[in-house]
């Protein structure tokens, strides 16, 4: 189950002109604050997505070095779970396999839709979830070091990664959360497997899923927010990525 994006931001206005670059910037920091992700739309081909994510902090370099990054189908990385490929990714956070804190935004844009169904990008806001965990798991959260490793398709890329990081990490700006279905290493009687099952089925029950045509932009609060992705046929989908220190 998912539903359409709410928080939603046109780079047009009424008339069609080109929004104020000022009131773009203020538009986007508001619907950022209130619905942790924006999705902006009607994007003129010159927009300058470097220059905007710039304008949110610092780059943080993708796995191969590269800022901006490539997300599309990539030769033989069919069989491993990977954002190169065409299969669904399950819900995360990105960057707990890197030792520093992970990038607060993530950018993505959209060079070539998936024609067909699938390819959406899904987002859930853990907010809620958090407030909901009872004072123990709260503890338990900020307390406990995990042990993180890095997807396969990484792996593949010659990096092998190993992390310890709390689940929850108080930060000054604001609140980090790290989680992943499938690279947090615990035991199956660990306490944080219950809170691992419960939000995974609510980020299902709860998550927007965001529908790209050529241009649109996708940026979230990756400290806030877990994202995923469906599974799609088209080879030629092609997004293009960058992650922002914030
Ligand atoms: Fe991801």
């Amino acid at each position: 189950m998912s539903s359409s994006p709410i928080s939603i931001l046109s780079q047009t206005d009424f008339n069609g002109d080109p929004l104020d670059p000022e009131l773009l910037r203020r538009t986007f920091g508001q619907l950022m604050e209130e619905h942790g992700y924006v999705l902006m739309v009607n994007v003129p081909d010159d927009f300058d997505q470097v220059k905007f994510c710039r304008s949110l902090g610092a780059f943080v370099p993708n796995y191969t070095g590269a800022v901006v990054g490539d997300v599309r189908p990539e030769p033989g990385m069919d069989d491993v779970y990977h954002a190169g490929n065409t299969r669904p990714l399950t819900p995360h956070t990105e960057g707990y396999d890197f030792t520093v804190v992970p990038p607060r935004y993530i950018a993505l844009w959209c060079v070539a839709p998936a024609s067909g169904p699938g390819g959406e990008t899904t987002l859930a806001d853990t907010a809620p979830w958090v407030a909901a965990l009872s004072d123990d798991e709260r503890k338990y959260l900020l307390d406990t070091e995990f042990e993180w490793k890095t997807t396969e398709g990484v792996n593949r890329l010659g990096l092998d990664l190993h992390t310890k990081h709390p689940i929850l990490e108080e930060h000054d700006d604001g609140l980090i959360v790290r989680f992943s279905c499938n690279n947090l290493k615990r035991a199956e009687d660990d306490p944080v497997v219950p809170v691992q099952q419960r939000w995974r089925d609510a980020f299902y029950d709860h998550q927007i899923a965001v529908d790209y045509h050529r241009n649109d932009m996708l940026v979230w609060n990756n400290w806030r927010l877990l994202h995923a992705r469906n599974a799609f046929t088209d080879r030629s989908r092609h997004l293009r990525r960058i992650q922002v220190a914030g």
